[in-house]
């Protein structure tokens, strides 16, 4: 686990929503070898049976139970079974998502309601759930939203999802201030491209959009599910104590490259260059 201690997360249970896949299960992963108990928690009970039994060797914990987040009893259930099962919970990522590309003048209400339920609405519900139960209870805990880089800017054609993405934001930002007295920590990771089976299937379904995203990135590539999970361990472990309503960007600077105004200059050749250095400096 590259720069971490061994028992960095010891005994530190974690619930994560949308654990059964993609990054969510690359950070079950990280969160198991550095001493996690962990919950994970999606619609398919299959996948998350699966992905629970590949993960829980060498006496890893892992408990699984399927949930629908868009329904607050089912976000009432899990959590009573996670803490029936380990006796707390400790952090909560709040992971699981919905999301498709398309004209925004094509979507229907109930396309609209696919992600908003999923993404603000199962979001709001896990963070009511379990905070009520950690402020009843006296005990401290971190919830670590995973939200997108447009989440701030915007975006078309994923018009449902970054109105979802920014107000977990501002669930973030706002609870990092009203929770803080409770000792409950609030951070999240806005991640850029990173090619999970969810994600790409949906967003970069051919190999045209696939090179456009990772022509968009400066450092030239997509990410890494591990990177994003290393940035997961350090977020909701204790040496991030003192962060609080942060969200991280991981995204190799693509929201950077689109947004300075210069930026397409990338695209000039040194040739071209002399030829503007020329212009350029008329004025002298
Ligand atoms: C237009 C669509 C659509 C599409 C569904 N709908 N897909 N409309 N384009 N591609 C419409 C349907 O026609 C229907 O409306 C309504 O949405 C609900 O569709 P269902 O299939 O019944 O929805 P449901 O089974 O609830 O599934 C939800 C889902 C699905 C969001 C549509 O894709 C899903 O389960 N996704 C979960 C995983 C996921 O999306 N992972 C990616 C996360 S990546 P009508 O009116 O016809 O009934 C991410 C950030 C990526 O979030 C950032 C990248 C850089
Ligand atoms: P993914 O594999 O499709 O993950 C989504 C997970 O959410 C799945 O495990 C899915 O499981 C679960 N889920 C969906 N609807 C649910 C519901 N109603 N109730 C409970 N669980 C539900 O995609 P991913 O790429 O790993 O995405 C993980 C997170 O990263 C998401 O928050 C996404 O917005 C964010 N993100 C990803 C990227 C990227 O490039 N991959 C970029 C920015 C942000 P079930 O289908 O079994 O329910």
């Amino acid at each position: 686990m590259g720069p971490f201690a061994k028992d960095l997360l010891k005994d530190k249970v974690i619930l994560i929503t949308g654990g059964g896949t993609g990054l969510g299960r690359a950070m079950g992963e990280a969160f198991l070898e550095l001493g996690a108990k962990l919950a994970i928690a999606g619609r398919r009970e299959e996948v998350l049976k699966q992905t629970a039994g590949e993960m829980g060797t060498d006496g890893k914990e892992v408990y699984f139970k399927s949930c629908d987040v868009r329904d607050a009893a089912q976000v009432q259930e899990l959590v009573e079974a996670v803490e029936r099962h380990y006796g707390k919970i400790d952090v909560l990522v709040n992971n699981a998502a919905g999301n498709f590309i398309s004209p925004t003048e094509r979507l229907s209400p109930r396309a609209v309601d696919a992600v908003l339920n999923i993404v603000l609405h199962g979001t709001f519900y896990a963070t009511l759930e379990v905070g009520k139960r950690w402020i009843e209870a006296g005990h401290a805990g971190t919830m670590l939203n995973i939200v997108t880089t447009y989440a701030s800017s915007g975006s078309g054609f994923v018009v449902p999802s970054a109105a979802a993405k920014a107000g977990v934001l501002a669930l973030t930002r706002s609870l990092a201030v009203e929770w803080a007295r409770y000792g409950i920590r609030q951070v999240a990771i806005a991640p850029g491209p990173f090619p999970t089976e969810g994600a790409w299937s949906r967003l970069s379904p051919t190999p045209e959009l696939e090179q456009k995203m990772v022509d968009r990135v400066p450092l030239g590539r997509v990410g890494s599910p591990e990177e994003l999970a290393h940035l997961a361990a350090f977020l909701v472990s204790d040496y991030a104590s003192y962060m609080n309503g942060e969200v991280v960007t991981i995204d190799g600077g693509e929201w950077l490259r689109g947004a300075g105004q210069f930026n397409d200059l990338l695209e000039v050749t040194g040739e071209q260059w002399d030829r503007l250095a020329e212009l350029t400096r008329k004025g002298k």
